[in-house]
């Protein structure tokens, strides 16, 4: 696999970081997840918006241009071995002559991109749906900025995988932020509900998708705070992320969510997205 770092495509395997970068000390740094369908890069504008916003919450300045951004992303597509991809971008604060948490006087940024496979779900995942358990949100109170220093997600996603499950859902102080590694949903009375945008989850560009796309449709929706009951009392939730796509969760802590199937409103979103998906991701 050929990937980018600091100006050079080269194969994964010879790709090297110093030992000093403060994103391997500190996990100082940013990263996006883009997907890509056909070879086209999806949302990439909003997707480098997003990582614009992670860069100045981070006081990082941005290495690349939005041209940049896009020919380097685009030259990591077109060399990779499949046509649907998750391409990764990771911009680093770079590396330290010695350890010191206050930033070096002059800073050169370690840039590196690569394009995996994307895998998106099973089937039988979005058939019979998938078990979440919850979990205390111990993150801190930027989780909008999407930065490498993901230890407490991977702490609260290992706890799913522990017990079987595939996603962790997140309650803080009361009420629904998002899953470890991705926003979640839930129906109410027919009403998709989905939390607001703010410092406790990650603004997903999944998320501004489902909305979009349940407004184009008349789908009755709202944004709101969602009170932790009413989400352990929902007739669906659901999981988003570029790469899972948008999956049922139909038992949370071992109780059925619903009926314990997909729901319904699941079922039409699910098809009304992979309608876009073929129609508008695949085709620009
Ligand atoms: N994660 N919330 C969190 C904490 C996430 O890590 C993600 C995505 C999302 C969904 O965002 P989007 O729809 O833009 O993918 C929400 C990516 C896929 C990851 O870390 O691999």
């Amino acid at each position: 696999m050929t990937v980018y770092l600091n100006g050079e495509f080269l194969p994964l395997e010879q790709a090297r970081v110093p030992a000093m970068d403060r994103g391997f000390l500190f996990g100082d740094g940013v990263y996006e997840v883009i997907p890509v369908y056909s070879r086209r890069p999806f949302r990439l504008a909003e997707h480098l918006r997003r990582l614009q916003a992670s860069l100045d919450g981070i006081r990082l300045a941005n290495p690349h241009g939005d041209a940049e951004w896009s020919a380097l992303i685009d030259r990591i597509v077109a060399e990779g071995e499949t046509d649907d991809q998750s391409v990764y971008i990771q911009v680093t604060r770079g590396p330290m002559a010695v350890r010191n948490h206050a930033f070096p006087k002059k800073i050169t940024p370690t840039v590196f991109i690569m394009g995996e496979p994307l895998v998106t779900p099973p089937a039988e995942q979005r058939e019979r749906g998938i078990a979440a358990v919850s979990a205390a949100d111990f993150r801190w109170l930027r989780c909008d900025l999407k930065v490498t220093s993901l230890l407490a997600n991977c702490l609260l996603r290992q706890m799913a995988i522990d017990a079987g499950c595939v996603e962790t859902v997140l309650f803080r102080d009361g009420y629904l932020s998002e899953g470890s590694a991705s926003n979640i949903f839930m129906v109410k009375d027919g009403l998709l509900l989905a939390p607001p945008k703010n410092h406790l989850m990650l603004a997903g560009i999944t998320y501004d998708v489902v909305l979009e796309i349940a407004a184009a449709h008349g789908l009755p929706h709202e944004v709101r705070d969602i009170r932790e009951e009413e989400a352990r009392a929902a007739e669906e939730l659901w999981m988003t992320s570029s790469t899972k796509e948008v999956l049922p969760i139909v038992t949370l802590d071992g109780k059925p969510v619903g009926t314990g199937k997909p729901g319904p409103v699941f079922a039409q979103m699910y098809g009304w997205y992979q309608d876009f998906k073929q129609h508008v991701m695949r085709h620009g």
